[in-house]
């Protein structure tokens, strides 16, 4: 057995390592493209599985305005954590919960006129709220139909001075689709519905931002890039789809770096003969004697559980080694027949995604195999698997 202690506070022989200083790069990087557009950071589902507070505080260091999240609880989780930059709430939330928008201070994104009389009636005495507006031009989720925004903008003339309109904003369904049809058929429908709030409601829309895209759309949609862009994926240094990968290392004009990386050690080393089948429901029989080495983190900790069946790998000793029948609750098996005696030993690193010397295994790979999308992969890492925030030497 070779191993030094583990990072994590556990000692468990599984943790997740967050590289910050590639958060501060792929924020420079973003920046680079999107020159006047502020970037706000889109630091949701404690950011996207990365750790909301550590990314957002780096972002923010690093040239980011503002954060984005979907929760108060969120909001309220980042204002704890010393966060005192402008907060986003991505979509209306429950009107119960206005009295906690308010006391954390988080700009309320705003769809009906319900919400903004609620606001007001919620606003202690000479106090002012910025909101965001949200039109659906064609995502179909949320957001104030465009025939509706008239209506919407008379409750908070009423308002006066107390609630301001900071942004009007919608958000796009199709920008990482290689096909732009739907980019550019939602972002006509938002450029007719801004020019008629304009003309029926001049004062009020003066000053107001507007924001379109997301991290497709600003990378790949020059159109779509307006005052503001709302950056998750390609802050966490992952291709937001097809129509980025172009611009995405292969050109070497568009450096996006892997934020998270998922590191395991062996636990268990053994010996096993042709013929004999592993893990439940002997999905995979052996046809060769072969050595298999047991890696203590399983699907609990977001690890699919085909990922396995589906041609799944992890790196040891900088080479790939298959994943061997299903992937159990809290273990995995692998295939080291192929390293020599030397190069693997309990209490060696195992990398399921990230880099190990030249090889790498990306959430997108993942995703490929297991029929979801490089998101689903990276917020799926459960919060059993702590986190170890990274700064590189001078970092
Ligand atoms: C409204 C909104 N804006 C922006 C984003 C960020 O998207 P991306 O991670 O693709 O940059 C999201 C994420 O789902 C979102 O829901």
């Amino acid at each position: 057995m070779r191993s030094e202690p583990s990072p994590v506070a556990s000692g468990r022989w599984a943790w997740v390592e967050i590289d910050l200083d590639a958060v501060a790069h792929n924020i420079a990087e973003i920046a680079s493209r999107v020159q006047a557009s502020e970037i706000w950071a889109v630091v949701k589902a404690d950011g996207y599985g990365h750790g909301a507070a550590a990314v957002a505080a780096v972002a923010l260091e690093s040239g980011a305005h503002g954060v984005c999240v979907a929760l108060i609880s969120e909001a309220e989780h980042l204002r704890a954590a010393g966060i005192t930059a402008p907060i986003l709430l991505l979509s209306q939330q429950p009107p119960e919960l206005i009295p906690r928008i308010i006391a954390a201070d988080a700009i309320a994104t705003v769809d009906t006129v319900e919400f903004v009389d609620l606001l007001l009636a919620a606003l202690p005495e000479g106090a002012a709220l910025k909101i965001h507006i949200k039109v659906d031009t064609g995502m179909q989720r949320v957001g104030v139909a465009p025939h509706r925004l008239p209506e919407l903008l008379d409750a908070v003339d009423r308002a006066g001075t107390r609630v301001k309109i900071d942004a009007v904003f919608t958000h796009l369904a199709t920008a990482d689709d290689l096909d732009n049809e739907g980019v550019i058929s939602q972002t006509a429908v938002f450029d007719a519905v801004l020019e008629t709030a304009r003309n029926s409601h001049r004062d009020l829309m003066n000053g107001a931002k507007i924001h379109i895209a997301n991290s497709a759309a600003a990378l790949a949609s020059p159109a779509t890039r307006a005052d503001m862009v709302r950056v998750g994926i390609a802050m966490y240094g992952i291709s937001p789809g097809p129509r980025v990968d172009p611009l995405v290392a292969s050109t070497g004009d568009l450096d996006l770096w892997p934020v998270m990386r998922l590191v395991a050690r062996i636990s268990h080393l053994k010996p096993v003969v042709a013929g004999s089948a592993i893990s439940y429901g002997w999905r995979h029989r052996f046809v060769t004697d072969t050595t298999v080495a047991t890696v203590p983190i399983g699907y609990a900790d977001g690890v699919p559980r085909s990922l396995g069946m589906s041609g799944g790998a992890v790196l040891i000793a900088g080479t790939r080694c298959r994943i061997l029948g299903v992937v159990t609750m809290d273990q995995l098996m692998v295939d080291v027949g192929h390293l020599r005696a030397d190069q693997v030993a309990v209490g060696d690193e195992v990398v399921l995604l990230g880099s190990q010397g030249s090889e790498a295994v990306t959430a997108t790979e993942w995703a490929d195999l297991t029929g979801t999308i490089a998101y689903e992969v990276v917020c799926g890492i459960s919060p059993r698997v702590e986190r170890v925030n990274r700064r590189r030497v001078g970092g």
